[in-house]
């Protein structure tokens, strides 16, 4: 019951409607779009003009990464983007449960992030508005960084309080997810999978065979694995 979720910022934005098209045959489950205002994380990716241009290649899910600050200012702008998902930092919010009562009003799927040091209990009065959690398992704002071990720990503690709850939230997992790092993800509860440079964007294979070689590694560790999205 594992997706995978290709990041978009990790591919060639030269060729992006060819690689969205790509993705898309080869099967992945959703489409990871990572935003950033300089202001909450030190960097820059795309805006909401380069979303719309790729819409029309997919029907799979676009799955919004706000990692910006005052979100609620910004999320009309990505709904009307083409986003089916959109994920808000929780430290980035100061009315986090309203925001996410919007999306859901919205039609849209609510989505909280957490960064590193923040912890799950954050999210106990939230739980009942929130259709994911992304994890992040690497300090936001950049690609091809390393996991940090204590974030296993994190997704099995969340994974416990959702179902100590009762709710059915999904766990996404966000930086260097790679086959080192998949098993215990899953093991501890993951179940949405982000893929940048550390299994997918990878100069060696097609993004066919990168897709290809994903799916057989999740196979053989999770037989029943399937697009849950
Ligand atoms: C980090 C981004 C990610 C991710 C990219 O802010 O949210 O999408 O790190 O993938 P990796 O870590 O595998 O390069
Ligand atoms: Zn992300």
């Amino acid at each position: 019951m594992t997706s995978i979720g290709p990041s978009l910022m990790c591919a060639d934005m030269g060729n992006l409607k060819s690689t969205v098209r790509e993705l898309d045959q080869a099967g992945v489950d959703f489409f990871h779009l990572d935003i950033m205002d300089g202001l909450f994380v030190p960097n820059f990716t795309m805006g909401p003009d380069l979303i719309k241009q790729i819409r029309p290649f997919t029907d799979k899910p676009f799955d919004v990464h706000l990692m910006v600050m005052k979100p609620e200012d910004h999320i009309d702008l990505f709904i009307e983007a083409g986003a089916d998902m959109i994920s808000v930092h929780a430290e980035a919010a100061t009315h986090l449960q309203r925001i996410l009562q919007n999306l859901r009003n919205k039609g849209i799927k609510a989505g909280v992030a957490l960064n590193p040091s923040t912890p799950v209990e954050e999210l106990e009065y939230v739980l009942d508005v929130v259709d994911y959690v992304t994890v992040m398992t690497v300090n936001p704002g950049f690609a091809g960084q390393k996991f940090i071990p204590l974030m296993y720990k994190k997704i099995q503690r969340l994974r416990e309080l959702i179902d100590k709850e009762g709710y059915n939230i999904q766990i996404q997992v966000d930086g260097n997810i790679g086959f080192h790092t998949i098993p215990e993800v899953i093991k501890n509860g993951a179940d949405m999978l982000v893929c940048g440079t550390s299994c997918l964007f990878k100069k060696e294979l097609s993004l066919k065979e990168a897709v290809q070689q994903l799916n057989t590694f999740l196979e053989q560790r999770n037989p029943q694995k399937e697009g849950m999205i």
